[in-house]
């Protein structure tokens, strides 16, 4: 589904990916991890279009986003939920769905947004509350919520449970793991090793933007390597 080729990407003239390839097949659940700084943002934010990237090539079902603005991306059924969330936080939980549904026409938005509520019946509830004061853990359902307006094929998402409480984060783990099963492909970038491994079938390690391992999860929860840099153990 998706596949990168050799990607180099730099802000300015500082080069942050090197070399940088993966793909991701149609269902699969795959997970990028890496410390802090390795550039895992800077890669999903480059295959959504918002960063060129000055080599290599990003191909989507058989075609090629390199080049692309950002809503041509989202049209061809690629979504980023960003880090931070990036929610408008005097608009209402309607409103941010709007705003993720950009791409919808105006007599399909409704059937969307209640397609959206069944998954998240917390938001059908605050629907018309303003985004900033809802807690961290429905503010990030918002923001996946937002961005699986446009119907994605392929969900990207940078850190989701940044900053959420276990309990929570656990939760939010199991619904990434619904849209998967119900057939949307999902590329995670995380921090939280441990979980992030036990529900992505296969992953791949970013260290100072170089790809330097890859395979099943399962091998690599089992990696010495993995365990002593990651997993504390
Ligand atoms: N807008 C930017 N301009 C310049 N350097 C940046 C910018 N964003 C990130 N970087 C740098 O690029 C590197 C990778 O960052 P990032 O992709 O955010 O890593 P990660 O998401 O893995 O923490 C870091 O060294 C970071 O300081
Ligand atoms: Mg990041």
């Amino acid at each position: 589904m998706l596949g990168i080729k050799n990607l180099d990407v730099k802000y300015g003239d500082v080069q942050v990916l090197w070399d940088v390839s993966l793909r991701v097949d149609e269902n699969e659940f795959v997970a990028i991890i890496g410390a802090n700084g390795a550039g895992k943002s800077t890669l999903l934010k480059t295959i959504a279009g918002l960063i060129g990237p000055s080599d290599g090539e990003i191909l989507f079902l058989g075609e090629k986003l390199n080049g692309l603005p950002p809503h041509r991306i989202v049209r061809r059924g690629v979504s980023l939920i960003p880090e931070r969330r990036e929610l408008f936080g005097n608009l209402t939980v309607y409103e941010n769905l709007l705003m993720g549904g950009y791409t919808v026409s105006k007599n399909e938005i409704e059937d969307r947004a209640e397609w959206i509520y069944n998954y998240f019946p917390i938001l059908r509830e605050r629907r018309n509350q303003l985004a900033r004061t809802l807690s961290g853990g429905e503010q990030q359902m918002l923001a996946i919520a937002r961005g699986l307006m446009s119907k994605p094929k392929l969900l990207m998402l940078d850190e989701p449970s940044l900053g959420l409480a276990p309990k929570i984060s656990s939760e939010l783990f199991r619904l990434i793991e619904k849209l998967n099963s119900e057939g949307i492909t999902i590329l995670l970038v995380e921090q939280n090793v441990k979980k992030t491994l036990k529900i992505a079938t296969r992953a791949y390690v970013l260290e100072n933007g170089r790809m330097i391992m890859e395979g099943e999860s399962e091998d690599l929860l089992r990696n010495e390597n993995i365990r002593k840099a990651y997993l504390g153990i």
